[in-house]
């Protein structure tokens, strides 16, 4: 190991590692040390470039809580999320999109036609569809986790400090024998990403806008299926041509439409709704 340069250091790392021959762990490793070691050489990596990048994500550690966690967002904003999602999208499945970071995995359970924005201004909207499979088979009993920014763009979790419930505009709902749900809740408004950390700093950097396009959360979940984590956007709203974090998919605007007086709705809804939307999911198998 003496006659080591900058050419052979990135085998000599490589083979540092006692990983598994075959391994994913092998594979994730080796992989991720060429193209460090790659990029570094290409751009001629300074110390201070260097310096300046781990102290980066130092701040990017240093700013995040279980309720902030600024490394997601980092890869939001890179685009690494949705290239993830992308190529981890099963044929026929519904569209992955982002999680981003507001997601708490105990949301309240709520039945079928609840208001999940109860008290709160803004257009209430029926959002309906039912979740199948991917040869149209509907998947009773589905979960369908949602989350959302409120009629302001603001996660009640980002104002808790103002005694907002951070479980409010999340709900649980699971799907009925024909694996459809429904209920009410606000138009969410657009939002920017945090911008007032590290995450933040990069984006002016680079004169980046931090919107994102208005947009509902989802996980859905079914037995034996994998589950999908997925966003639905509205058409003709702001941002949804750049969002900043591009995690809009065509497949993935729905259209928001009034609710006319010939309108059959459901009989079990909590608020009467002044527009709907209709989005279906669709599952592929596990494996
Ligand atoms: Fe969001």
């Amino acid at each position: 190991m003496r006659d080591i340069n900058q050419y052979s250091i990135t085998e000599a790392v490589k083979d540092s590692f006692k990983t598994q021959d075959g391994s994913r762990l092998k594979v994730l490793l080796e992989a991720f040390i060429k193209h460090l070691h790659d990029y570094t050489r290409e751009t001629n990596l300074t110390h201070e470039e260097w310096m300046g990048v781990l102290m980066f994500l130092y701040d990017c550690g240093k700013i995040s809580t279980p309720e902030r966690h600024e490394f997601i967002l980092l890869s939001d904003v890179l685009g690494w999320s949705a290239l993830v999602d992308m190529i981890n999208t099963r044929g026929g499945a519904t569209e992955g999109s982002n999680l981003g970071p507001f997601y708490l995995d105990d949301a309240p359970v709520k039945a079928l036609g609840a208001h999940i924005a109860p008290g709160r201004p803004g257009a209430v909207v029926l959002v309906q569809g039912q979740v199948r499979d991917t040869l149209g088979n509907p998947l009773p009993g589905a979960i369908v986790d949602t989350w959302q920014a409120d009629a302001a763009g603001t996660y009640p979790i980002q104002e808790q400090a103002s005694g907002q419930d951070k479980y409010d505009l999340r709900a649980k709902l699971t799907a009925d024998a024909e694996g459809k749900y429904w209920y009410t809740t606000v138009l969410p408004k657009p939002y920017t990403v945090p911008y007032d950390g590290p995450v933040g700093r990069l984006l002016r950097a680079g004169n980046r806008h931090s919107w994102r396009a208005a947009h509902l959360h989802y996980i859905v979940r079914a037995a034996g299926m994998r589950s999908i984590t997925t966003e639905l956007f509205f058409e003709n709203t702001d941002y949804i041509d750049n969002d900043a974090v591009f995690g809009v998919r065509r497949s993935l605007i729905g259209k928001i439409t009034p609710v006319k007086k010939s309108d059959s709705l459901p009989v079990d809804l909590e608020q009467e709704p002044d527009a709907k939307i209709a989005f279906d999911f669709v599952l592929a198998p596990e494996g």
